[in-house]
């Protein structure tokens, strides 16, 4: 009978990812909290066929270059930024990531952020375990409408146009901004392209659903801060590092900004003695967007199916760098 391929997760994942793994291959799992230390990770990735890993683990030249033997590299995440997707191609490793099963989660976390940015809902909750709250306030803890409101999405893929569908039920004017027009999807959802700078400046709420890329990186920084709307309210549920942390400080220090809320940070995570944690108008969410049973348990699946469809020698079914199969 032939050898079961060798196969490591970098996590303790849903059932779902590692169930059709347990059958098929000999699966070892990092079994910590925390993730592997590079040099582990690079020494695990070294000893397997596939490697299953997450948004946390560094896959770069260097750790695929050290591991030849592997043949299927799988990330349980839409995004891969973390992994060197040229060097993965330049060697014809296909990497399998996880687009669509989590959308609609991830905007309706993307959404959550940002009612309760709007409506202080964190702060509110602050306030009354501190004890404060004495009476109902005319003035207390007001913040601007949701609803009729202009939303300005940067980056219109899946996850951005789910925003604009949610957008339609709060009777919101939206905007988007893309490296490419969507000209379906702007009639089906009532969407209009703008350019950034326009955007930034009639948007009331800004949400951004781009991928990092060296275009994307600090992309909403400075100029883009002194061009939104006095007392705008930022959303970030796509990568931390396309927000400039120190500008975001300084804007929602001085008020320019009504409010923000992140569901990713650069660094992730944020150290405690970020500056960014000493502001009340700031929300900070764990990176959970995609976190609820549903889609992480189709993740999970999806990750295994590519890893498995990889070793295989098979076609991956959602791969990240289908140049692998047409150059
Ligand atoms: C992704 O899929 O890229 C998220 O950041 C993790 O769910």
């Amino acid at each position: 009978m032939a050898e079961l391929p060798r196969v490591f997760v970098t996590r303790a994942i849903p059932e779902p990812g590692l169930a059709p793994l347990r059958a098929a291959t000999h699966l070892e799992v990092w079994p910590d909290e925390l993730p592997p230390p590079y040099a582990t990770l690079r020494e695990k990735a070294a000893a397997v066929d596939g490697l299953l890993c997450l948004v946390t683990d560094r896959i770069d030249a260097g750790l695929l270059a050290a591991a030849p033997r592997l043949k299927a590299l799988s990330q349980m995440a839409v995004g891969v930024d973390n992994i060197d997707l040229a060097a993965a191609t330049a060697r014809g490793l296909p990497v399998g990531h996880t687009p669509g099963v989590l959308t609609e989660t991830t905007a309706d976390f993307a959404w959550a952020l940002l009612m309760a940015a709007a409506r202080r809902v964190v702060e509110g909750d602050r306030f009354t375990r501190a004890g404060r709250w004495r009476t109902w306030g005319p003035m207390l803890l007001l913040g601007p409408d949701v609803s009729g409101a202009t939303l300005g999405l940067v980056g219109f893929g899946r996850i951005g146009q789910a925003m604009a569908r949610r957008a339609r039920g709060f009777d919101m004017r939206v905007l988007y901004y893309d490296r490419q027009r969507h000209p379906e999807a702007e009639q089906a959802l009532g969407a209009a392209y703008a350019e950034l700078d326009e955007l930034y400046a009639r948007s009331d709420f800004v949400s951004l659903h781009t991928s990092l890329n060296p275009t994307t990186h600090h992309l909403v920084g400075e100029a883009a801060f002194a061009l939104m709307k006095p007392g705008a309210i930022l959303v970030n549920t796509s990568r931390g590092p396309v927000v400039d942390p120190q500008a975001l400080y300084g804007a929602l220090h001085s008020g320019r900004l009504a409010g923000a809320a992140l569901d990713v940070t650069d660094p992730e995570p944020l150290p405690m003695d970020s500056p960014l944690l000493t502001l009340d108008n700031l929300i900070i969410a764990p990176h959970i967007a995609s976190a609820s049973f549903q889609a992480r348990g189709k993740m999970a699946a999806m990750a295994a199916e590519n890893l498995l469809a990889g070793l295989a020698g098979q076609r991956v079914p959602h791969c990240a760098n289908s140049a692998v199969y047409d150059p």
